[in-house]
């Protein structure tokens, strides 16, 4: 698609601004293979960076305003335009232009020299998905506009500043996984992040080679609650964490001790979830860097079932596209992101996507849910320059 949607912003920006663009920069969305709501308590994640991306032409102005045009938003009227200057600049700021401002807040406040710039943006990563729409549109700001400045911004950095923006600016309060997935990933490879000491690893996702696919399935599902639920999970891993007197739950080795030292029920339930997440990705990896990758399936469906009965992020519509996608002759299957709806992931036989999705579909057709969609997620490049 990229191609295609590089040619489409290339030729909205030279008729909206009278002169072709500068550039043209990409980042995706991902999906994350396992390791959910591990990122903020110091764990671990491996995310891969999917084909579907935000693509932004941008070239620099002479003043110090932002135009940006985004061309998903009222799309029937061409797109719709935004433009603010640095007093506009206000933590808290509504609307998808937050996302953009909120970068030029995030290097500003760093320290970078950003130019005034003029953007035009269109995006194929599904919406309130779970697929990190919102990192890809930070961070295709964030890339176009480091390369108009010249600013010397290595890409761990960028995704901290990414983050800074979705914490800060927007007020989500989530982890780097994210902004991590959407600058540092590579072709055809699972990023394995270690989110206390920012170490990455590339471990190669050879799907194909084991006559695997990944099926991506949206079951369609409003993220109702999404934000308060996750910031209430957030808010009880960290006071877990102050009770047992770690920094962080990924510094509980003890998990059966721990657990003993905890009041809660549910606040062992919770710390459960991290503290046998954190192993799967660990299992995961060793995995993967072993070519067994048949080997993930068990650890895939073991991550679901802990966060539909431990940290209890999961929907009545996830857990029946799991289940069904199993029934359907899935190896493995879990929801994928912070939860409450969304995307699941599948790992099924080479070409046998969508005849899981289909069943799935039946499923959801036979329980009153609306249809869902689907495509086969591309381990793919991370947030680069097009042309
Ligand atoms: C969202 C957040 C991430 C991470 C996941 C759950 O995607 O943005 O930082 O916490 O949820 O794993």
């Amino acid at each position: 698609m990229t191609d295609a949607d590089a040619d489409t912003v290339t030729q909205e920006f030279t008729d909206r601004c009278g002169s072709p663009p500068a550039g043209v920069w990409s980042a995706p969305g991902r999906v994350n293979l396992i390791g959910e709501h591990t990122d903020y308590n110091d764990g671990f994640v491996m995310p891969f960076a999917l084909a579907q991306v935000v693509t932004v032409a941008a070239a620099r102005r002479s003043d110090d305003r932002w135009r940006v045009t985004s061309l998903n938003q009222d799309a029937a009227n061409g797109g719709e335009t935004q433009e603010f200057g640095r007093d506009d600049l206000e933590p808290g700021m509504s609307g998808w232009q937050a996302y953009v401002a909120g970068i030029v807040w995030a290097l500003t406040e760093a320290g970078h020299q950003v130019p005034g710039a003029d953007l035009v943006l269109t995006s194929d990563v599904p919406v309130g998905a779970g697929l990190s729409s919102s990192a890809a549109l930070e961070c295709a700001t964030l890339t176009a506009l480091a390369d108009l400045g010249d600013l010397d911004i290595d890409p761990l950095e960028r995704a901290k500043l990414a983050r800074r923006c979705e914490n800060e600016f927007v007020g989500a309060p989530t982890g780097l996984m994210d902004q991590a997935a959407s600058t540092l990933c590579q072709v055809g490879q699972a990023l394995f992040f270690d989110c206390r000491t920012f170490e990455t690893e590339q471990v190669h996702l050879a799907l194909d080679e084991a006559g695997l696919e990944l099926l991506v399935l949206d079951t369609q599902t409003p993220h109702a609650l999404v934000d308060s639920e996750y910031a209430d999970r957030r808010r009880s891993c960290e006071e877990a964490a102050r009770l047992l007197g770690v920094p962080a739950l990924r510094d509980v080795t003890d998990v059966d001790a721990a657990l003993a030292s905890l009041p809660d029920p549910e606040m062992q339930r919770r710390v459960r979830h991290v503290v046998t997440e954190n192993a799967r990705v660990l299992a995961a990896a060793a995995v993967l860097r072993e070519d067994r990758i048949t080997d993930l399936a068990p650890l895939l469906d073991a991550s679901h079932a802990s966060m539909r009965d431990d940290f209890e992020i999961t929907v009545p519509t996830v857990d029946l596209a799991v289940a069904t996608a199993k029934e359907a002759g899935a190896l493995g299957a879990r929801m994928t992101g912070g939860g409450f709806g969304g995307c699941i992931i599948a790992l099924v036989g080479a070409g046998t996507a969508d005849a899981v999705a289909a069943r799935v579909g039946a499923a959801f057709e036979a329980a009153g849910y609306g249809p869902p969609s689907h495509f086969v997620g591309l381990p793919s490049a991370g947030a680069r320059r097009l042309r």
